[in-house]
């Protein structure tokens, strides 16, 4: 039986690790694909029965008597994870143990499941050696098979299998019977920061296998950049020993036959000049070995098949090449996680993520923080996406809990680190998206690691070495940090002291909630300078957990939410991606930063512009490019962009074919390009958009009546009898401002009322995820509860024009004033409303959320037109992707659903927005200061309150934010604070808007 207090026992009986394949029978000629088509392959998923005992003390003996008691079997799906399934609870944690930091000893009360079904044999197995498989099961299991113990594993994300042919029944009914443990001593080297589940969450299947056949192949497929050709090399593993006869063939992916040779087990094949397109993750050239064994009469026995691509991976210089040339990992973190079935994913839920990778210009991926389902590496290598495979190993909570090394320094532990270098290399070493590995995450450093290492790069020197920990210790081939400050990666740029490697950031731009900033300014940095080989945004998707709501609906739920204590609340919310995989604004961020074609130069006299291409490999021939001058968002003139031949990372220029227009003298006028691809690819189609572009062919001043109305309509006051309101009014508009406030309380356009609430001042914002460190400052200042007092008003006329200026102070409850304002009102003869702030601050000293005006419209409005950045949510930092345009909407469309609901929505720079509705009267607010606006249907304090999307009161009526400005993103839940410039500072600051009707 397993010992699960014994670190240096990893398995028991289980077969050595090998290259994963599948076999077919000899009838066939092609590599099976998920979900394991292969007469020789019988899939065990489905459903299983189930006992769960909360502590391991108490399973029956012997175990299959679990069952016995028909009360107690229950069914559970496999693959799943069973806390997902209704057992125990699923438990959030990032760096914490979920057990007394006691190594190698776990809790007694060690929940348990035990899982069994049955399966028959077909009879063309009979004389087969059947063989057992688990790719994936937390944390460790006994295996049994009819009554008698066949073997034991650890390492949870790990693949092993067992020889079961000498315990099973050819012709009448087998019992499988899986005892798997919540906790063994692996746990201590699982402490990544994730949902902690349990079960068997990986597909369990059974071979067929020859009595002798094939248990590794080891495949090298070289590139020499020098000569352009190709060179394979294939070794081959016997499980008996003995020598195994061979037919090998090389073929294109089209089955159409390159090489083949007749060989031997004992004998390498080794055949270099090879004329091979190349894989990279741009040109995933892949080709086929088929290898069929034969029995001693010569009769194929068994078929397998690998995909191959040929490439090289150097580190030359301070770069990471692959086939010769330096190439920049454009990457994310992926877990591998669904939110309704937690570490168990689906073959469409990984093409999900594969295909939306390629679509977002993504060309790596880090499996952190452990090897993930083969099916994965599969579609990495298909479809084309660098591979960091990472070893399952972290030991996060040693950093708290004393010595972050202890672990990864003790002998006693050597074993187990040892096995999960092996397992992994072992089982991945023939894909070619896997370009480095990685000795897992988190865990100090220590002899442990060089022992990883060493076995690494004896066993595989093709691939460079990667470990975050190690820092710049000679360990690891490339230097790699988390994080980084975007001066100190300007820095590691400058490499001024001279290190050979080059440098790496496995984690950056932290993407939790409403995030990151500065995509801009690392990407910068990146493309500078040849050192700074890229980076791996934290992460892929948003890990929240979706559960059914009793009153109907679904929410995601975070840490806590399962009384799972303790837990690390939302900080596992920190993707890219919605759990759904809806896209976050970020996401688009992340593609246009990632472009492979930027427009570097633009010359308006000679008509040229100067394209660089982006790719490490590719020229632009696959693409076609559109212009549109547009004013406005009106279409001036369109066409297509000749893109001839420009070669990876040349720059060139090119000609617009077609004369540009005439420009307005008094309106911006745009130069918008597109890329698209010419052909369908795996990953897209025909037309998919893979870059942008932005270009003004003008400058000129934002003019401030950008909405004309060329009518005179200038407006007289009264004041309301017995009101407190001072009633501004002309032919088709009504405004009443309370003297007493000083704001505008009403706003009528025909007779129709505008406006639900005031419009008065806002510094608040609903705090994002990264505001966690300000937050506490600007609730010490009250700006969650600033009142205003309006303490003076004044009223004159001038030119036509009627003005009034109100001084006010702001001030929260148990605080002293905090700022000052000025607004002028003017009612000016063309029926604008002018409103101009001067705000100053008197005490505060850190930066403001925001600073603009808010109200509520009236529900009718639901339709919002803007000119300005869109149609995606921006920020300050997070803004290029958007675009400057005209662009429409529904005002609820606005809202951005972050699953801890907080600060979202905003569109900056903008010009001009209209709001319209059914029976709405138009109207329209402009500057000639780019401000920013948001739209939401649920109130400043619900948003701050709510921690859950169903937390949300949605009200018809909509909130209105008209902003000044706002402080920008940054990543400062766990990355840098918001760069300084873009950070609002209190002050004293200027603010126009023009409200008028619009006919
Ligand atoms: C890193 C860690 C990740 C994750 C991230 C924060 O330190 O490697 O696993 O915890 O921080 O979201
Ligand atoms: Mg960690």
């Amino acid at each position: 039986m397993l010992n699960l207090e014994q670190p240096d026992l990893v398995q028991i009986n289980a077969i050595q690790p090998h290259a994963w394949f599948l076999p077919l029978a000899n009838s066939r000629n092609e590599i099976p694909d998920y979900p394991f088509t292969s007469e020789r392959v019988m899939l065990l998923n489905g459903n299983w029965d189930f006992t769960f005992y909360p502590a391991s003390s108490g399973l029956p003996s012997p175990i299959e008597t679990a069952f016995s008691d028909q009360g107690a079997r229950q069914t559970i799906s496999v693959p799943g994870c069973w806390e997902i399934e209704g057992y125990d609870r699923p438990q959030y944690l990032n760096l914490r143990y979920p057990f007394p930091v006691d190594p190698p000893h776990i809790p007694n009360e060690n929940p348990t499941g035990v899982y069994q079904r049955t399966f028959n044999l077909p009879t063309e197995w009979s004389d087969k050696a059947v063989i057992l498989t688990f790719l994936g099961v937390s944390s460790a299991y006994e295996v049994f098979l009819n009554n008698q113990f066949v073997g034991a594993s650890k390492g949870s994300h790990l693949t092993s299998e067992f020889l079961l042919t000498p315990f099973l029944f050819k012709d009448a009914e087998n019992i499988l019977t899986v005892v798997v443990y919540k906790w063994c001593d692996g746990a201590y080297l699982e402490d990544q920061d994730m949902w902690r589940l349990h079960g068997i969450f990986r597909d369990v299947y059974l071979v067929a296998r020859p009595e002798a056949h094939l248990q590794d192949v080891k495949i090298n497929a070289d590139y020499d950049p020098d000569t352009l050709l190709g060179e394979l090399k294939i070794s081959f593993t016997t499980n008996t020993g003995n020598v195994l006869a061979l037919n090998v063939r090389l073929l294109v992916e089209s089955h159409e036959e390159v090489l083949s040779f007749q060989t031997t087990s004992d004998h390498t094949i080794c055949r270099s000049m090879l004329k091979v397109d190349p894989w990279t993750a741009e040109t995933p050239n892949l080709y086929a070995v088929i290898i069929e064994t034969l029995d001693k009469q010569g009769n194929i026995t068994e078929r397998i098949g690998f995909r191959v691509g040929f490439r090289r991976v150097e580190i030359k210089a301070q770069q990471l090449l692959i086939n010769g040339h330096p190439v920049i990992l454009k990457g994310v973190n992926r877990h591998e996680f669904d939110p309704d079935t937690g570490w168990t994913l689906s073959k469409q839920m990984m093409e999900k993520d594969a295909i939306m990778m390629k679509q977002h210009n993504i060309n790596t991926v880090r499996t952190s923080h452990y090897i993930n389902h083969p099916y994965w590496y599969h579609l990495c290598d298909q479809l084309g996406l660098y591979v960091i495979d990472e070893a399952d190993l972290e030991t996060h909570g040693f950093a708290s809990a004393g010595n972050w090394s202890e672990l990864s320094d003790s002998t006693l532990w050597q074993a187990a680190y040892l096995d999960r270098a092996v397992r992994m290399v072992e089982r991945d070493k023939n894909h070619p998206s896997v370009i480095t590995w990685s000795l897992g995450n988190e865990s100090g450093l220590g002899q442990n690691h060089r022992e990883m290492a060493a076995w690494i790069r004896a066993n595989d020197p093709t691939r460079p070495i990667h470990y975050e920990g190690a820092g710049e210790d000679d360990l690891v081939d490339i230097v790699s940090v988390m994080y980084p400050a975007i001066k100190s990666l300007h820095e590691a740029g400058e490499n001024e002291v001279g290190d050979s490697r080059p440098f790496f950031m496995c984690e950056y731009a932290h993407a939790m909630g409403n995030s990151p900033g500065s995509l801009r300014e690392y990407w910068e940095q990146i493309y500078q300078y040849p050192r700074l080989i890229g980076g791996c945004v934290w992460d892929w998707v948003d890990q929240g957990l979706r559960q059914r709501l009793k009153d109907g609906g679904t929410s995601f739920l975070y840490g806590g939410d399962f009384g799972d204590v303790p837990n690390d609340g939302n900080f596992c919310i920190n993707g890219l991606v919605n759990p759904d995989r809806k896209p976050h604004p970020g996401l688009y961020e992340l593609q246009y930063w990632i472009q492979p074609v930027f427009v570097t130069g633009i010359d308006l006299t000679h008509q040229t512009l100067t394209l660089q291409n982006r790719y490490d490999f590719l020229t632009l021939d696959h693409l076609e490019a559109e212009y549109q001058i547009k004013c406005e968002g009106k279409v001036l003139q369109s066409g297509t962009v000749p893109i001839p031949g420009i070669g990876p990372g040349e720059e060139a220029m090119i000609k617009l074919k077609d004369a540009i227009p005439p420009l307005p003298i008094n309106k911006e006028v745009w130069l918008f390009l597109t890329f698209t691809l010419k052909e369908n690819t795996a990953w897209a189609n025909k037309g998919h958009v893979v870059a942008r572009a932005q270009i003004p062919l003008n400058k000129v001043p934002i003019s401030l009546k950008a909405i004309q109305t060329n009518r005179k309509l200038p407006f007289t006051l009264t004041h309301e009898e017995g009101r407190e309101n001072a009633v501004i009014q002309n032919d088709d508009q009504t405004f009443f401002l309370n003297v007493n406030t000083g704001w505008i309380e009403r706003w009528q356009i025909a007779g129709k009322d505008v406006l639900l609430e005031p419009l008065v001042l806002n510094l608040w914002r609903a705090p994002t995820d990264n505001d966690v460190h300000l937050v506490d400052d600007w609730i010490y200042d009250g700006l969650d509860r600033t009142h205003t007092r309006c303490d003076c008003l004044d009223v004159r006329t001038s030119g036509g024009t009627l003005e009034i200026t109100v001084n006010g102070v702001l001030a929260a409850d148990g605080c002293k004033p905090h700022s000052t304002y000025q607004i002028q009102f003017r009612f000016s003869p063309d029926g604008c409303l002018e409103i101009s702030l001067n705000y100053k601050s008197l005490t505060l000293m850190e930066r403001l959320p925001r600073l603009g005006f808010m109200t509520r419209i009236k529900s009718v409005y639901d339709q919002v037109q803007w000119y300005g950045r869109g149609p995606h949510e921006n920020y300050a930092d997070r803004k290029d992707s958007a675009l400057i345009d005209v662009y429409s909407a529904p005002v609820s469309a606005l809202f951005h659903p972050y699953v801890n609901p907080q600060e979202n929505g905003n569109r900056s720079d903008v010009r001009w927005l209209i709001l319209d509705g059914e029976n709405a009267p138009k109207l329209s607010i402009s500057s000639h200061q780019p401000f920013n606006f948001s739209l939401h249907h649920c109130s400043l304090e619900n948003l701050t309150a709510a921690r859950h999307l169903h937390e949300l009161n949605w009200e018809p009526a909509p909130y209105l934010y008209l902003d000044f400005a706002q402080t920008g993103l940054g990543s400062n839940a766990c990355g840098p604070d918001t760069l300084p410039e873009y950070q609002l500072q209190p002050g004293e600051i200027e603010f126009h808007l023009c409200l008028s009707a619009v006919y």
